[in-house]
Parts: structure tokens; C-alpha cells; sequence
């Protein structure tokens, strides 16, 4: 049943190239995207509010960089349990988006239920016949199959598909983003799955840098633009499993304070693919190192090329258009969580006072 794995962790996060094919397949053609006909027009909506709980909250807080870049369109993203007893602001042309693998979060199903007689609601989940599903206006399925492990991990590449694909919509909608552009990202997702192989090439080197991680007791991660929401996810995964304290910061905020953290005992884990923000999360990495920090830093051949001196560790990825680079990157997120936690032997498929699925406030 775990397919020659030793934990449905491991089954899953290996799963990602061909669960990820099916998800992409599903929603984009060869050449252009293929969303249901009910997939809300995005001319008729001024304002998105993203709602969901742990991992699927940081799928939304993803997307956030995507829908604003492609559409313009203002993006709050919400947790469930704040957003129910809030007043949030919604009229008719807000849409409201809901993320859950499960389709049953408590929280998240509450929170939907506050603003359903208000807003349009789309939700994203896994299990299609869930509560979520069945109450929202329109439910996409991120068709991940069953997720057994308590920490998320194909499911949060599958939302973070389906999520790529609608932001591209809504710029296709609102026509800011041009024909050309978008064959070009559409032919960059159809080799995803690839460079997701790829990026799972790693796996023996994560494991020997995770020996090492297990020993801490604290770990930070630093991420910037669409990559500080990775980082937390980074940090959220790690900590679910290997009950080591994790944190993740936007790499600009680190000397706003987290900086007093940093001594030779405490690693920290950078993800920065050679983009355009690149140059800015290596100046707050060599802070970082100024001040003792052994930093694992997570890039591709080019920034290790760069950037790669005076680290303790360089994780190497595939290159990857810049788009794509969240669903790639969680791939060593994960990588670093699982096999730390394997180093430490806790128990990774059920972590103690944790439940896959929360269906209590
Ligand atoms: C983290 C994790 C949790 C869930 C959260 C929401 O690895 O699994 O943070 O993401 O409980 O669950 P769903 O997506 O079922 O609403």
C-alpha cells in the first residue's frame, strides 16, 4: 500500500510528477487553459478573498503573487478561523475562494457559511463530494487521489496548480496578459512534471543535510516575494513532523528582528531560485553569515554558481520559469521535513496531536 515506501509521506511526495501531470492535463491543454464554463468571469469581480487553514492557507497566500501580477485584481488571504468571526467587507462582485484537501475543515467550512448569501464562492479541494465542495457556487478538484499522511504535501503542489491556472484566467479575462504570454506559461506547466523528477533527484542529498538539521532546536527558513510563502510552508512542514521549532520570515524582515536569533546552533534554510529577487535574499543571506548562521541554501545551478560560497549546504533544483518556481521549490520543503523528521524517528505519517483532518473549531 505505501508502493516500496516507508511512510505514506514518502509514497506521496513521490507521486508529485504524476499527480501533477493528471491536474495539468485536466486544466490546460496543449495550448491554452481549459477551466468549467462556470468558472466565474473575472471582468465581473473587484475583489478576492482567500480563505483556508495551515498548508492550503499557504497555497492561497501563494496565488495572492499570482492573481495580483496577471490581473490586478486586489487578493486578501485569510485564515479560517479569523476570517468566521470577522466582518470582512464583500459585495457582489467579490469572489470568495476556499482551499481544502479534506473539503471538511471545521474552520474553513464555517467561514464559508458566513459570507455564502454574500459572495460568488469557489472552493479548491480534494475529496469532490466533501461539504466544502457541495456548498460552493463552483468546486475545482486538484485530483491529488487520496492523501493518507497528516502533512500535506502532493496536495499542496496539486492547489497550487489549479490556483496558477485560474490567476492565468483572470488575466486572460481581463486581457492583461497577452496571447503570446500565455502559450509561453502553458508550455513552461506542460514540463513541470519533469523538472518535479528532477527536483526529487535531491532526495539522498536533503537526507544526508537533514542529519545534520536534526540535531537543532530551532530552524529558520527565509524566503522572498512568492517564495516567503514556501518558506512558512517550509517551516509549518518541519515542525508538524520533526517537532523541531520552525519559523519562516520574508528574508527583507529578518533584520526588522528574527536577526537576534541567529547563532552557529540555529541553521537556516534560504530558497532562492535565481530570479529577479535573487541578489536581494543572498544580501540578507550574507547577513546572515556575517553573524555566524550556517545557511543550506536552496537554488538552482546558477545561484549556487553565485552564490553557493561560504554556506554549509547548497540544495541544487532544475531551472524552472519563475511562475512555477513555488510548485518546484516545495518539493525540497518537503524533502528537508521528511527526512528530518526520519533522522529525529518520530512518527511521520501521524504526528502526535495532529489529525489529517479537523473537522472540530
Ligand atoms: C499541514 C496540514 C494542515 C492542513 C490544514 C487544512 O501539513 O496538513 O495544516 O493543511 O489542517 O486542512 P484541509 O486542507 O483539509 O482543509
Amino acid at each position: 500500500e505505501k508502493g516500496g515506501h516507508k511512510h505514506f509521506m514518502a509514497k506521496e511526495i513521490a507521486e508529485q510528477p504524476t499527480v501533477l501531470a493528471d491536474t495539468i492535463k485536466h486544466y490546460i491543454t496543449e495550448n491554452g487553459l481549459n477551466l468549467p464554463d462556470n468558472t466565474p468571469d473575472f471582468t465581473q469581480i473587484d475583489r478576492i478573498v482567500m480563505v483556508a487553514c495551515g498548508t492550503a492557507y499557504l497555497a492561497c497566500a501563494t496565488a495572492k503573487y499570482w492573481i495580483e501580477r496577471f490581473a490586478q485584481i486586489p487578493v486578501e488571504v485569510d485564515i479560517a478561523s479569523e476570517f468566521r468571526y470577522r466582518s470582512p467587507p464583500i459585495g457582489p462582485r467579490t469572489l470568495a475562494i476556499f482551499v481544502s484537501q479534506s473539503g471538511e475543515t471545521a474552520d474553513t467550512l464555517a467561514a464559508l457559511r458566513h459570507v455564502a448569501e454574500k459572495a460568488r464562492i469557489l472552493s479548491v479541494v480534494n475529496v469532490a463530494e466533501s461539504s466544502i465542495a457541495r456548498e460552493s457556487d463552483i468546486a475545482l478538484p486538484i485530483l491529488a487521489g487520496t492523501e493518507i499522511g497528516v502533512a500535506s504535501t502532493k496536495a499542496f503542489t496539486c492547489q497550487l496548480t489549479v490556483l496558477l491556472a485560474l490567476a492565468l484566467k483572470a488575466g486572460q479575462d481581463r486581457g492583461m496578459l497577452s496571447a503570446e504570454d500565455l502559450r509561453s506559461h502553458v508550455a513552461d506547466f506542460h514540463t513541470l512534471p519533469g523538472r518535479i523528477s528532477s527536483a526529487l533527484g535531491a532526495n539522498e542529498a536533503i537526507a544526508a543535510i537533514a542529519k545534520d538539521l536534526s540535531k537543532a532546536r530551532d530552524i529558520l527558513f527565509l524566503g522572498r516575494g512568492q517564495m516567503y510563502p514556501i518558506a512558512l510552508e517550509g517551516a509549518l512542514k518541519l515542525k508538524e513532523i520533526s517537532y523541531i521549532h520552525a519559523e519562516g520570515y520574508a528574508s527583507g524582515e529578518l533584520k526588522h528582528g528574527p536577526i537576534a536569533l541567529i547563532d552557529p546552533a540555529v541553521p537556516v534554510i534560504v530558497m532562492a531560485p535565481r530570479d529577479t529577487l535573487f541578489d536581494k535574499t543572498v544580501s540578507n543571506m550574507h547577513e546572515v553569515m556575517a553573524r555566524g548562521g550556517r545557511v543550506v541554501l536552496v537554488t538552482d545551478s546558477a545561484g549556487a554558481k553565485e552564490a553557493g560560497d561560504g554556506t554549509t549546504a547548497v540544495i541544487t533544483m532544475p531551472e524552472i520559469s519563475d511562475l512555477l518556481a513555488p510548485i518546484l521549490y516545495a518539493i525540497p520543503a518537503q524533502l528537508l521535513a521528511y527526512h528530518t523528521a526520519v533522522a529525529k524517528g518520530t512518527d511521520v505519517d501521524q504526528p502526535r496531536n495532529l489529525a489529517k483532518s479537523v473537522t472540530v473549531e
